[in-house]
């Protein structure tokens, strides 16, 4: 198939919407990385997304919506909580996990009686949404396993051919995927970071919110390089956190400790690489800066890819606040290749 370009104006906009209606696929742009968009509602529809992404089934999708009152179409159990949490960040990058309606689609879900919903802050979506009248289901739009994508150009590169369009719309501001949070119990879990801090949502819900354990865990690599991930070991509650994730085509090698140490590391390997005829890629970030590391970080990988770096090295942030969100997803490019500087 012949992947269509469209624009954010008034003609993409319908287009994709009509494309949306007969059960096509359209990736659309958010303000944390670009969607791939079918009808939350349409067993089939959505069945295509796993298979353009490659992604395996039992990893369920995002539901987008233009409004807090479209919550209703997806699920019976609003909190004052949610009501909360929606007023406070909606349309914003915080994905709430909420009980089911038995009308969502279990394809959509990946089998859990939960959906993952949230509303993004970005207008051509949001008109699109609107135009199209359904709840969008939409994983990032990349291939399954590849750094997600934050530029239209991103999504072509993975997804030409397997889709019916792609928006071109704006270079996402956020950069990376939303926070998750479990609402289905009284007290809120954190399944996946992201620019939404634990302290955030602490503040507007005045009481404490956990995080997943999972999400701190570094699994261990066996001595071949695969991961040590059997069920005892690391068991996180997004079934999307399960898989190594947003890797880019190089190896890729992460740097903690003190930050001066951590640079004179970093120059000591590439040197040593180097003078092995390899071309190296060097990451450092402004560790003051964890949004600018957010925004640049998947971009950065796409374009070491692009320029055929034999390895990334990386130096690693602080794992907290918004850094936390970033190291997540750098510790998973990585699949745990981390070397400690003394
Ligand atoms: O920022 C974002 O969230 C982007 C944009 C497009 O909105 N979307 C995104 O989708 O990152 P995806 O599919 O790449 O990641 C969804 C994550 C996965 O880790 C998935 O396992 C988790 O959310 N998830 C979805 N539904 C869930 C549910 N019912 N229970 C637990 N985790 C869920
Ligand atoms: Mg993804």
């Amino acid at each position: 198939m012949d992947t269509r370009i469209l624009g954010t104006d008034h003609k993409g906009i319908t287009e994709a919407a009509r494309i949306l209606k007969e059960g096509g696929l359209v990736a659309f742009p958010t303000e944390t990385v670009y969607g791939l968009g079918a009808n939350a509602m349409d067993d089939e529809a959505v069945s295509k997304v796993y298979a353009a992404k490659g992604r395996p089934s039992d990893n369920p999708m995002i539901v987008h919506v233009a409004k807090p009152q479209d919550l209703t179409l997806l699920t019976d159990n609003i909190t004052d909580d949610m009501k909360k949490l929606a007023e406070n960040f909606w349309p914003g990058p915080l994905t709430m996990v909420v009980q089911a309606k038995p009308q969502v689609s279990r394809i959509t879900t990946g089998g859990l009686d939960t959906v993952a919903v949230r509303i993004p802050d970005n207008e051509t979506t949001l008109k699109l949404i609107e135009t199209a009248g359904m709840p969008l289901a939409g994983p990032s739009a990349n291939l399954s396993g590849h750094p997600s994508p934050t530029s239209s150009n991103h999504v072509y590169d993975d997804l030409q051919g397997r889709i019916d369009a792609v928006i071109q719309g704006e270079i996402c501001k956020v950069g990376i995927e939303s926070t998750v949070v479990d609402m289905t119990s009284p007290a809120p879990v954190i399944l996946r970071p992201g620019i939404v801090t634990a302290e955030d949502l602490e503040k507007v819900l005045g009481k404490k919110v956990e995080l997943d354990p999972a999400v701190l865990q570094k699994p261990k690599i066996l001595d071949n390089g695969k991961l040590l991930e059997t069920e005892d070991d690391y068991k996180p509650k997004a079934p999307g956190m399960k898989y190594k994730h947003y890797a880019p085509k190089a190896e890729m090698m992460i740097f903690v400790g003190e930050p001066e140490k951590v640079r004179l590391a970093i120059a000591a390997e590439k040197m040593a690489r180097v003078e092995f005829g390899q071309k190296v890629g060097v990451l450092i970030f402004d560790s003051d800066k964890p949004k600018e590391a957010a925004h640049d970080f998947f971009a950065q990988l796409r374009a070491f890819d692009k320029s055929g770096v034999d390895v990334i090295l990386a130096a690693a942030l602080k794992e907290d606040g918004v850094g936390l969100a970033v190291m997540n997803r750098m510790f998973k490019s990585a699949g745990y290749n981390i070397r400690e500087v003394e």
